[in-house]
C-alpha cells in the first residue's frame, strides 16, 4: 500500500486532502516526494509565520534542558515567563493567560468563562465564521457547516456580513434583552476571506458590548503573533475586548499550543471554579517552542514588520496586474491577503491549477487566501505570484 492507499483506508480526516505529499518543508517552499517545489502562501493556514524550519528558531528549542513533562497542578518556570510574555504583548488590562492545546480549546475556555462571568449562556457572532471544532466553537461558526448539530449550544445568534451601520443595528436589537455572554469574532476576519473591519465598526461594537454586558472576545488565532503588521490585529482598533484567543503563530509551527487571556476582574471571579484542567495544555516542548518563537519574532519584530509593508504592497500592486475573470476586491491587512475573484467555483479552479504549477493556496468561498511566512522574500513572493498569474491566463483561456 502507497501512502495514500493508507490514508485513505486508515487515516480519518473529514476534509479533501490537496493532491501533495510533504517531504521537506523550509522557509516558504514545500517539496514533494519527487523534489518537485512548490511556493506556500498558505502558511499552513497562519501556523507557519516564521517560516518552515528556520534555524535559529529550531536550534534554540533543540537546545533547551527540559522535563519531559509536568503535571498541570505543579508550579513550573516557564509557564509564567510565557504567561508574562503575553501580558506584555496583550493590551495591558490583560494579564491572565489560560493554557490550551490549540485554537478551539481557547475558543471553548474563553466561552466557559464568558458564560460563568456574566452568568448568560448565549454567543453572537459572524455568519460563515469559523471559530474551532468543538461543540461550542462549531455553534459560533457557519450555520450552514455541520447540518448533523447545528447551533448545540442554544440560542446562538449571528450577525450577517457586512459589517456596517445595520449589522450594528442588528446587533443592538440582539443584544438588548441582556442574554448574551460573549460577542466573539477575529479582528480581521481570515476564515471569509480576509475581512478588514472598519475602525468606526470596531469602536462602535466595543462601546454596544461594554453598553450591554456583554464581552468583547477577539479570536486572534490566525491574526495573533504579526500576520496583520502588529503583534494582534486588535491594537489596529481604538477597542478593549475582554478576552483574546490565540494558537497557531503562537509557537510558528513547531508545537501545538494555544491560550486565552483575560482581564484579572473576570480572573478573580472565574478562576476558582472554572477547572480547564488539560493534561497537554502548555506541555514543556510546547511552552520552549512558544518562547522561542515569540522571543524570535520580538527581536526581528522591525526587521519583520518593515517586510511585511514592502512585501505587502508588492503583492498588492502584482494582483492588482493579474488579468482576473471577473473584477476582483483585494483585501490585504500586513500579510493575511485575501483576493475576492467573485466566484466559488473559478476560485477553486485557480487553487487546483496553481497547486499543479506549484503554487500553495487557500480558498473561503469566492476568495483566495494567502498567508505566507512574514518573512517571504521579494522574489519568492514574485515566483508564486508568476505561477498565479500563469494559472489564471490558462484558465481564462480555456473556460
Ligand atoms: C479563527 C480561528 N479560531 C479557532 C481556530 C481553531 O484552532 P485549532 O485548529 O488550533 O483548534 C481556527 C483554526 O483554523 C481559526 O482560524
Amino acid at each position: 500500500m502507497n501512502t495514500k492507499e493508507r490514508d485513505k483506508k486508515y487515516f480519518g480526516r473529514g476534509n479533501e486532502a490537496l493532491d501533495l505529499k510533504v517531504t521537506k518543508a523550509k522557509g516558504s517552499l514545500i517539496y514533494d516526494e519527487q523534489g518537485n517545489k512548490y511556493i506556500d502562501f498558505l502558511g499552513g493556514a497562519g501556523v507557519g509565520s516564521l517560516g518552515w524550519g528556520n534555524e535559529e528558531i529550531e536550534n534554540e528549542i533543540r537546545k533547551n534542558d527540559r522535563p519531559a513533562y509536568v503535571y498541570p497542578n505543579f508550579y513550573y518556570e516557564p509557564w509564567t515567563q510565557l504567561a508574562k510574555l503575553l501580558a506584555d504583548l496583550t493590551p495591558t488590562h490583560l494579564t491572565t493567560s489560560f493554557r490550551t492545546t490549540g485554537g478551539s480549546e481557547a475558543v471553548e475556555a474563553a466561552m466557559q468563562m464568558a458564560m460563568m462571568y456574566t452568568g448568560r449562556k448565549k454567543f453572537i457572532s459572524v455568519e460563515g465564521s469559523y471559530h474551532g471544532n468543538t461543540i461550542a466553537s462549531i455553534s459560533l461558526g457557519a450555520s450552514s457547516k455541520h447540518s448533523s448539530f447545528p447551533n448545540l449550544l442554544p440560542g446562538c445568534e449571528k450577525i450577517d456580513l457586512p459589517l456596517d451601520d445595520k449589522a450594528l443595528k442588528t446587533l443592538e436589537e440582539k443584544l438588548k434583552d441582556h442574554s448574551l455572554a460573549g460577542f466573539i469574532m477575529e479582528p480581521v476576519i481570515c476564515n471569509l476571506g480576509v475581512v478588514i473591519p472598519s475602525s468606526e465598526f470596531m469602536e462602535k461594537l466595543d462601546n454596544l458590548c461594554k453598553q450591554y454586558g456583554t464581552l468583547l472576545i477577539m479570536d486572534e488565532a490566525i491574526t495573533g503573533f504579526g500576520r496583520t503588521g502588529k503583534i494582534f490585529a486588535t491594537e489596529h482598533f481604538n477597542i478593549k475586548p475582554d478576552m483574546i484567543c490565540m494558537a497557531k503563530a503562537m509557537s510558528a509551527g513547531h508545537a501545538g499550543i494555544g491560550a486565552v487571556i483575560i482581564t484579572d476582574e473576570i480572573a478573580n471571579k472565574v478562576e476558582e471554579d472554572v477547572g480547564l484542567y488539560s493534561s497537554y495544555g502548555w506541555h514543556p516542548i510546547s511552552v520552549d517552542a512558544s518562547l522561542v518563537a515569540i522571543n524570535y519574532l520580538i527581536e526581528h519584530k522591525q526587521q519583520l514588520f518593515n517586510n511585511i509593508k514592502e512585501t505587502g504592497k508588492f503583492f498588492e500592486q502584482q494582483l492588482k496586474d493579474i488579468n482576473f475573470n471577473a473584477e476582483t476586491e483585494i483585501r490585504i491587512k500586513g500579510l493575511a491577503i485575501g483576493v475576492d475573484v467573485k466566484d466559488q467555483e473559478y476560485a477553486t479552479q485557480i487553487r487546483k491549477r496553481s497547486l499543479q504549477h506549484g503554487l500553495l493556496m487557500d480558498t473561503e468561498g469566492s476568495s483566495l487566501v494567502f498567508f505566507p511566512a512574514l518573512n517571504i522574500d521579494i522574489k519568492t513572493a514574485k515566483e508564486g505570484l508568476e505561477i498565479l498569474e500563469k494559472s489564471v491566463e490558462e484558465l481564462n483561456r480555456e473556460n
